[in-house]
């Protein structure tokens, strides 16, 4: 039915996007994901309120972020004086355009670089695009939480002795999980060799604001680093910031590359966002962090006999503990003879909160300086009553050993790389269904996602191992991307 309000035809519309957004707000599920400004909560209510009217261009006195030399300057250098680094650079295309323009900074087309296989898939689009070869590295598994922890000083070492060559590293840390290497060693190593140390420290923004969490990678000694703000500061959805940390990196290279993979009508939405959640940080950052690692702390606790189900520093078993973020909350479920996959819908159903995500295993919450006190108790409150309503389950056992496990099943060997990686992007293709794709080459990245760390790279080979995993993954209720809703794989013609 059409009405007339102040001259304009208001209407019931037809806006698919608005109205399940609508919905999720009006059901008032609890958000344990990002955005890390937790749906307006850590921002105040003055700016939320403002939003419509803070959406501007470049008009006089604005700056322009391509070549700022004005107020995105300023905030810029406020910026790198609040995360320690040399100089910093606002993003507003999220840390994949900061991953592409590093690895462009870095590398030229046909050059290579080190990278940890449990990274993200913009790295290896960004090497696609930048014709720049992947060497790989493989991170130490977890055998029982099932997933990929930290990448060690030593596999660095033999990386840079057979590839003397590579122009420098690029590794992912902190992980999704939270979980760290040992960057300040890292460092030290790849220096001694005259290479470049590039972090994707894409969930790690928080970590310049308390001594309590890991190093961050430009306090460890990386030359450049990266992080998503909107992950977990309370910063806007794609607000990032890519931090220098030595004279190593041609800054020059840098800013032309940010042009090129960044839009040309900056949000300004997103931009203010990054200077308003540095300043939050800066100045009461260290005391919300506290209060925030105190309250998990306190919610781990009271989870008793089943605490046993937390990724902690201990969860290691062999060697040092591992340097973990203390705010990230990783959940294991096997215990409880369910996918994690079951447990994330479990838990936002029965108590209405969402989980950043989940793999077969594990669930994954990112709490942040927004979050109460009253949302972490809940939020423990909920994992409590439901590994006690699943305790009684039975046969968990048999179930357990039908799932996939990383380590034990797969990503322990690379798969065999057939076809330069960055050869595949223009490749001739067909379309294949997955039960026939061994011995063919990969064309796309095939990841589960999140966190979209990939099982195929472009260019790998496919093998029946491969596809056994792949369909584990979908069958237990996972995501894959590079495979479609028919199971159908991109094979290089
Ligand atoms: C480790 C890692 N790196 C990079 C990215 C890309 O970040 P953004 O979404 O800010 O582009 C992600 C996104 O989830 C990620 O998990």
């Amino acid at each position: 039915m059409k009405r007339i309000h102040n001259g304009r035809v208001t209407r019931k519309r037809n806006t698919p996007i608005y109205d399940e957004i609508k919905k999720y707000i009006q059901s008032g599920t609890l958000p344990f994901h990002m955005p890390g400004h937790k749906m307006g909560k850590g921002l105040g209510p003055d700016y939320v309120k403002n939003l419509a009217r803070i959406d501007l261009t470049e008009i006089p006195g604005l700056d322009d972020l391509a070549r700022p030399t004005g107020i995105i300057r300023q905030a810029e250098k406020l910026a790198a004086k609040a995360f320690a680094a040399k100089d910093t650079y606002f993003l507003v295309n999220g840390s994949t355009s900061g991953i592409y323009s590093i690895i462009s900074t870095i590398c030229s087309p046909g050059e290579s670089l080190i990278v940890s296989r449990d990274c993200h898939k913009s790295v290896i689009t960004g090497m696609m695009l930048a014709g720049v070869q992947p060497i790989f590295v493989m991170p130490e598994v977890d055998q029982y939480f099932g997933i990929s922890s930290f990448i060690t000083t030593e596999s660095i070492k033999k990386a840079l002795e057979e590839n003397p060559s590579a122009k420098g590293v690029l590794l992912t840390c902190p992980n999704y999980y939270g979980i760290c290497s040992d960057l300040t060693e890292i460092s030290k190593l790849i220096h001694s060799r005259g290479k470049i140390l590039a972090i994707d420290e894409a969930h790690g923004a928080h970590f310049a604001f308390n001594d309590k969490l890991p190093v961050p990678a430009i306090k460890a000694g990386a030359d450049i680093c990266v992080q998503s703000a909107h992950k977990t500061l309370p910063a806007f959805t794609q607000g990032a910031y890519v931090h220098v940390g030595s004279d190593r990196i041609n800054q020059e290279r840098l800013r032309s590359f940010l042009q090129i993979y960044q839009t040309s009508s900056p949000s300004y939405i997103i931009m203010s966002s990054l200077d308003i959640a540095r300043d939050i940080m800066e100045t009461e950052g260290s005391k919300y962090l506290d209060r925030l690692i105190a309250m998990i702390e306190q919610g781990k606790n009271s989870m008793g006999d089943y605490r046993c189900l937390i990724l902690e520093p201990s969860s290691q078993k062999q060697g040092q503990d591992y340097i973990l973020d203390p705010t990230r909350i990783v959940i294991n479920v096997r215990k409880l003879g369910i996918t994690a996959f079951e447990a994330e819908r479990i838990i936002r159903e029965k108590w209405g909160i969402q989980a950043e995500m989940s793999d077969l295993y594990n669930i994954v919450f990112i709490t942040t300086v927004s979050d109460r006190e009253d949302d972490i108790r809940r939020l423990f409150q909920s994992i409590i009553e439901m590994a006690q309503s699943l305790d009684a389950a039975k046969d968990k056992t048999q179930k357990e050993e039908s799932l996939p496990m990383l380590g034990k099943d797969y990503s322990l060997e690379l798969p065999i790389q057939a076809i330069k990686t960055n050869e595949t992007l223009f490749a001739q293709y067909e379309n294949l269904s997955i039960y026939e794709a061994s011995g063919r080459v990969s064309k796309d990245i095939v990841a589960p996602y999140p966190p979209g760390t990939p099982i195929l790279c472009p260019g790998e080979l496919i093998t029946d191992k491969i596809i056994d995993i792949i369909l584990r993954i979908i069958r237990a209720g996972g995501t894959v991307y590079g495979v479609d809703e028919q199971l159908n794989i991109k094979v290089v013609k």
